[in-house]
Order: structure tokens, then C-alpha cells, then sequence
């Protein structure tokens, strides 16, 4: 039985990962990490602990994380050097807690990070990288519900990485935009140092949502993904939990555990 912890477990993607855990035959819920723990599961024999530093080292294997921004990069830190394997969705993840984690992962514990979960969300963003090479333009829509903390998605971003790379493969060049009149800001989106642009939108009603449009003269191929509800990234989260400790080190993208 693997023994895992679930950090943020009083959010929304907290919950359902908890749900999904208990309902796995080798896998064992015992720990619940999130600053409103004693509002969570009534009557339960599970550790609770506010914050990470509160938890014993053997109250669970796995620790996975759906928290917050800002505080995913404290916990992945000290959750990789007491010995915890990491499994992390959440999104906003900033660069230098990444490469020190790289440095850290499997001195201690290993690490899975993925920004997105969901079978389909992966394949899109192998399919983009693909069409990347033969389109000239591309831009990216992102859509999520209101209550999202980071803007563009982790998803978003972590798709232009891969279209950005079937660019290079290609030597496809600079993107070519000619607009040379905003006169509103950000009419034309965000760019990524690639200059890859990504539009966010944020509306009650959804949930996470992606579509990448590729363009050439006299035609475009539109891919979108649509997570309707987070079961859709429960198997992937429970493939990364079953496969995190027999991955030394960091490993970046759900692509990974799939294509092995
Ligand atoms: N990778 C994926 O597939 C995927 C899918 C959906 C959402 N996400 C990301 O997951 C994260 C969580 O999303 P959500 O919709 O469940 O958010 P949410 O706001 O519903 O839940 C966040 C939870 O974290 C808790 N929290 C805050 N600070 C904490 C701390 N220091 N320690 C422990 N817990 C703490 C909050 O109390 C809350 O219960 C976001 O970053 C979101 O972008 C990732």
C-alpha cells in the first residue's frame, strides 16, 4: 500500500484527488495537509495537519499537492529534503524553485510535476508540437472558472514550450505579427519569450479548457481540449502517485509516465 498525503486537500482538485485515492485498492489516504483541515472529513482517523511542517516523516509516502501559488514552492522544497515522493499539480510554479528542485529531487524525495493532468490536455499538447512545424502562425486560448489564481494557465504555457520546440525543429523562425496600433492593452494577449501569444479567459460555469489555433494561408486546424468536471485528471494523478517513487529525480510533463 502506498501511503499518501494530500496537500490543499480542502480545495476542489484536494477533494476529488482524496476521493480518488480512497477509492484505489493500493493506495492509502492518511494524511491531510491544508490550513482549514479540522473542517475536513468529520469522524476520520487521518493525520491532519495545517501546513507541511506539522507532518511526521512517516505519515505518508506520497505527498500530492493542489494548493496554492504560492505556497506549492515552500512545500515541494521541504517536502523533497524530509524524504516525501512529490506529486504536483499545482500550477505557478516559479523557475528558480524549479531548478533548485531539479538539484534537489532524489537527494531525498522524487518528484512528478505535471500542469495538467488530463489524458486528453497531454495528447493536445503532442499533437500541437507536431502541427507547430507546419503552420506559420499560432496562438493559444486558455479558458478556466473564476476562482483561478494564476494567469496565463500552467497548461497554456507548458503547451507553447512545445510548440515553441516543434518551431525550432523546423527552424520555422519568428512569429509575424503586424499589428502595430493597441488601443486597448492586451487586446493582443500575453507573449511568451518565444513570442507565442496566449489569450485568458476566466468565467463561472468552466472549468479548464484549451484551444490552440495554427494558421496558414487559406486555412487553420483549431485543437481544443475540454475538461468538463476534475475527474478528467484523476488518472493521470494516480498514475503520477503509483509511478513517482520509481522515477529518480524530477520529471516535468504526465507525457513521460504515459509514452514509458
Ligand atoms: N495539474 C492539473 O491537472 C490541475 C488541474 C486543476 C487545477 N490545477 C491547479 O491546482 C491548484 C489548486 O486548484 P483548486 O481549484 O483545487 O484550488 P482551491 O482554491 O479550490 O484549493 C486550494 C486549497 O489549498 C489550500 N491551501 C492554501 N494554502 C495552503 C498551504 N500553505 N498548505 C496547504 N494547503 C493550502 C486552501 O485552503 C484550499 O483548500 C491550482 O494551482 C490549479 O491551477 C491543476
Amino acid at each position: 500500500m502506498i501511503k499518501v498525503g494530500v496537500i490543499g486537500a480542502g480545495g476542489k482538485m484536494g477533494s476529488a484527488v482524496m476521493a480518488a485515492v480512497e477509492s484505489a485498492p493500493d493506495l492509502e489516504l492518511t494524511a491531510l495537509i491544508d490550513p482549514i483541515v479540522d473542517s475536513l472529513a468529520p469522524g476520520r482517523d487521518l493525520v491532519r495537519a495545517e501546513s507541511l511542517s506539522e507532518l511526521n516523516d512517516g505519515d505518508a509516502d506520497v505527498l500530492v499537492d493542489f494548493s496554492t501559488p504560492d505556497a506549492v514552492n515552500g512545500h515541494l522544497l521541504e517536502g523533497i529534503e524530509r524524504g516525501f515522493h512529490m506529486v504536483v499539480g499545482t500550477t505557478g510554479l516559479r523557475d528558480d524553485v524549479l531548478d533548485n528542485v531539479r538539484v534537489a529531487a532524489g537527494k531525498g524525495g522524487n518528484v512528478v510535476i505535471a500542469a495538467n493532468f488530463a489524458l486528453g490536455a497531454v495528447l493536445l499538447m503532442g499533437f500541437a508540437q507536431h502541427a507547430a512545424k507546419y503552420f506559420d502562425g499560432v496562438e493559444i486560448i486558455e479558458l478556466h472558472h473564476d476562482k483561478k489564481l494564476d494567469a496565463p494557465s500552467g497548461t497554456a504555457l507548458a503547451t507553447a514550450r512545445h510548440i515553441s520546440q516543434g518551431r525550432s525543429e523546423v527552424d520555422k523562425g519568428a512569429l509575424h505579427d503586424a499589428t502595430s496600433k493597441i488601443s486597448l492593452d492586451g487586446a493582443r494577449g500575453a507573449r511568451t519569450e518565444d513570442g507565442i501569444t496566449i489569450h485568458s479567459v476566466r468565467l463561472p460555469g468552466l472549468v479548464a479548457h484549451e484551444e490552440v489555433i495554427f494558421g496558414n494561408p487559406g486555412e487553420t486546424l483549431t485543437l481544443r481540449h475540454d475538461s468538463y468536471d476534475r475527474s478528467s485528471f484523476m488518472p493521470g494523478v494516480l498514475l503520477a502517485i503509483r509511478s513517482v517513487e520509481t522515477r529518480p529525480g524530477l520529471t516535468v510533463g504526465l507525457e513521460h509516465l504515459i509514452s514509458d
